[in-house]
């Protein structure tokens, strides 16, 4: 199957403030008028739609979604890619044949969750596992865009500030794509899981003595004085593939869009993908209504929660986050006003969560056989406050977006099931309320009769 670029999606950048259209972007992706942030627009789509124009290959919903099922089944590596299969609704990068850079990510599946929809009363409730992408978690969508935008750029390094996730992720694409990687990481605030894949995937990985938002400080700095190309989700570029992760989950929901979709919020990046990609689906009509986007966040690490809550989504205050969830551990998200906006178009809600409610709802996921690291843990968490507050219904639908696996921070699930997470901190307490969630390891003596006690004694309990 051919990879030629179609020329319906001539995309063009603007201003997300000042409505400024750049032909290109600077190294630190922000608008030179107003330094807000930029993000893709599709003049073409509205002129299709104009001009009256009849309904051709490439604009006919029926036809695109024909067009993608049936790149599943072709040898093309662009075609296997759960990104790239969507590429009609993506920017096109010039010659991309030579650049792309794509490890099959996306196709990650859909799972229902029927103990978690017990507990929290939604029968018709989904997980989209976006941790089971190629570095274990949902970056790699947006990642193998980016990437490859950087390789066309001809650019040698790439670089990012992360809370593990991106970092990893970022690593392994520019190895794939004979890049060099820089990775700017917070001392002591990631998991090792995430660490070490930017070790062996080869990143020059800088560990500052500061947190996620000061690393963000410092590679701004850079980029604007080296020629580093920067992949954090203020690249556009990133947004677009993220797009893809909704796409793919209405053509598994065979395109009847939940009632409510619900992620967690760190940077927010993510939601404003999603949320793009559900406006774009409407506009382009491949869905007839739109699912409620609501975000999630960690109490301690909560700027967007009291944004909307507390100043009406007029401002976001900066603050020092703090939660045991290292990946959403962000005081300053970048991408606050795009997430807003979605939220907004959508209807949807913005929670907090403790890092108890956090801790398990996590083991609960991970009872229902498939597990996630615990920033995707308070996409549950979140659910079951929106249906204390009625926002959510029981007869409605749900998906939760998982971002990453479980195994990317096994020290956290250790810790919960030893009952050692949160000792000594102000959780304590509360914490008593998960216990019956617990399943410490038992050391026992070699012999079968310890093994029949333990086995006895958990059939009882
Ligand atoms: N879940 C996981 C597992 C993450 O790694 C992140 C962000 C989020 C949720 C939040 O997504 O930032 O788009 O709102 N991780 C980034 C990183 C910041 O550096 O890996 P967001």
């Amino acid at each position: 199957m051919s990879i030629a670029q179609n020329t319906e999606t001539t995309a063009k950048l603007r201003c997300i403030s000042c409505g400024a259209t750049p032909d290109s972007a600077g190294q630190d992706f922000r608008c030179t008028a107003c330094g807000d942030l930029l993000e893709f627009f599709f003049p073409g789509w509205t002129l299709d739609q104009l001009d009256g124009a009849k309904p051709c290959h490439h604009t006919d919903p029926s036809v695109l979604k024909d067009l993608w099922l049936k790149r599943r089944t072709s040898r093309d590596a662009l075609d296997q890619s759960g990104v790239w299969r969507f590429r009609e609704l993506l920017p096109q990068i010039p010659n991309l044949e030579e650049h792309a850079i794509t490890l099959r990510e996306g196709n990650t599946p859909l799972y229902r969750l029927p103990r978690c929809a017990r507990a929290t009363g939604v029968e018709n409730l989904h997980a989209k596992h976006q941790g089971m992408n190629p570095t274990a978690s949902f970056k790699d969508t947006g990642m193998t865009f980016a990437a490859s935008s950087a390789h066309q750029g001809g650019f040698k390094w790439v670089a990012c500030a992360s809370t593990g996730n991106t970092s990893a992720s970022m690593a392994s694409y520019a190895a794939r794509g004979n890049m060099h990687s820089l990775v700017l990481i917070p001392d002591g605030k990631i998991s090792w899981g995430k660490l070490s894949q930017s070790l062996d995937y080869g990143a020059l990985t800088c560990q500052l003595r500061t947190d996620f938002d000061g690393c963000v400080h410092i590679l701004n700095e850079l980029v604007r004085q080296k020629p580093v190309y920067l992949l954090n989700s203020v690249n556009p570029y990133r947004i677009e593939g993220q797009k893809t992760a909704a796409i793919e989950l209405m053509e598994q929901l065979a395109w009847e869009p939940p009632d409510h979709i619900i992620v967690p919020g760190g940077n927010l990046g993510n939601s404003s993908a999603i949320g793009k990609a559900l406006l774009e689906m409407r506009e382009r009509k491949l869905i007839s209504r739109l699912p409620k986007l609501s975000i999630i966040q960690a109490q301690g690490a909560n700027p967007f929660y009291r944004c909307v809550h507390e100043f009406g989504g007029k401002k976001l205050e900066p603050m020092t986050a703090d939660t045991l969830a290292t990946a959403i551990r962000i005081g300053n998200p970048a991408s606050w006003k795009k997430a807003l906006r979605v939220l907004q178009a959508t209807g949807g809600e913005v929670e907090q969560v403790t890092e108890v409610e956090i801790a398990a709802a996590k083991a609960e996921i991970g009872a229902d056989g498939i597990g996630c690291e615990p920033a995707s843990a308070v996409t549950l968490a979140g659910l079951k406050k929106l249906r204390r507050s009625g926002f959510v219904k029981a007869g409605e639908s749900v998906v939760l977006i998982l971002t990453g696996h479980l195994l990317k921070d096994p020290d956290f699930t250790i810790k919960f099931h030893r009952g050692d997470l949160f000792g000594g901190t102000a959780g304590e307490t509360e914490a008593a309320q998960a216990r019956y969630l617990q399943r410490a390891p038992v050391v026992l003596d070699a012999n079968l009769g310890a093994v029949i006690a333990a086995l006895d004694t958990a059939e009882k309990s």
